[in-house]
């Protein structure tokens, strides 16, 4: 099996094994011109938070389970930035592009019923990507922005998206067919092989798309909702936060800097779970929470802060 993605790739090394990165990249907004730089280098560079762009690369080139490892490192806020993003792309560029290219492949001439049939059909399937996407961005989106803000909605949570998010990708599928078997092309359609060819990659990417927004958004929103539920369910811990006393953009709560005292000193989630009695889940819960209030995501960032702190001593740290 081949290995995932690193920080410390170099970026230049991997897009040209891998073409699906160049895509990635003009999603989260990184230009070309990478150099000879790492991964890690390139996406500070840009502002885009690494261990997200690892998660989605690693989900192209791995697959779910691979990904899933490293959900609690993947920042909510970049991964929906990425979504929109994507959804910008389909909606005023590759779907119009595709259709473009379809009227100038076939004979729209009203006499040919099969070319009109097959542009209103596309069209229909425009408009329906179009509500699907303009859903999330409305409703989904916007419940996340919520959640990020600290506020948990109760009318709605991400769970109901799951259970209702459907695959975009099958009425493309469709269409690609219904022209192979049924559109006279002359023989020399070559602008109609060439649009077909653009409805595969388009069909691939939306699938992939839809399967990112189940396999990666969703649970990442499901640990955030948790993080929240947790600090709404236990006051005590909100207290502290607000009066721990310690420096940076958002305090820890009392739990936040035990687990952080367990994972400087080089215990596993497991042992850190079962020396405080808690769940591994609430473990990475309060390891993400602490992630995203310090900013500070390595192991080797948190024992510098930890120190700083007066949270352990240097002779109690395992150095990593
Ligand atoms: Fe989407
Ligand atoms: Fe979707």
């Amino acid at each position: 099996m081949s290995a995932p993605y690193k920080a410390t790739d170099r970026l230049c090394e991997i897009i040209s094994q891998d073409h699906h990165l160049l895509q990635m990249m003009s999603r989260f907004g990184i230009p070309l011109g990478v150099g000879e730089k790492t991964v890690a280098q390139v996406c500070e560079d840009n502002h885009v938070d690494t261990p997200t762009f690892l998660a989605v690369a690693n989900y192209m080139k791995l697959g779910a389970a691979t990904a899933i490892l490293d959900i609690e490192k993947v920042s909510v806020e970049a991964l929906t930035a990425y979504l929109a993003q994507a959804h910008s792309y389909f909606l005023s560029f590759q779907l119009p592009a595709i259709r473009r290219k379809l009227l100038e492949a076939i004979d729209c001439s009203e006499q040919n019923e099969v070319a009109y049939l097959i542009l209103k059909f596309y069209d229909e399937y425009m408009s329906e990507v179009r509500r699907h996407m303009q859903f999330e961005n409305k409703r989904v989106f916007t419940y996340v922005k919520q959640l990020l803000s600290g506020r948990k909605p109760t009318d709605f949570c991400i769970t109901q998206f799951a259970d209702s998010h459907k695959d975009i990708d099958h009425k493309l599928q469709e269409l690609k067919n219904i022209i192979i078997k049924y559109y006279a092309a002359p023989a020399d359609g070559q602008l109609l092989h060439n649009v077909l060819f653009d409805i595969f990659v388009c069909e691939g990417d939306l699938r992939t798309h839809c399967a990112l927004e189940n396999d990666l958004f969703v649970p990442a929103v499901k640990l955030l909702e948790e993080t929240l539920k947790e600090t709404a369910d236990n006051p005590s811990s909100q207290e502290n936060a607000r009066t721990g006393g310690m420096t940076g953009a958002e305090a820890l709560s009392e739990r936040e800097v035990e687990v952080l005292r367990h994972v400087v000193r080089g215990l596993t989630n497991k042992e850190t779970a079962e020396q405080l009695f808690i769940s591994i889940n609430t473990v990475l819960t309060h390891r993400k929470n602490i992630s995203r209030k310090l900013n500070i995501h390595s192991v080797a960032g948190l024992t510098i802060y930890a120190i700083a702190q007066g949270i352990v001593h240097l002779d109690e740290v395992k150095m990593h």
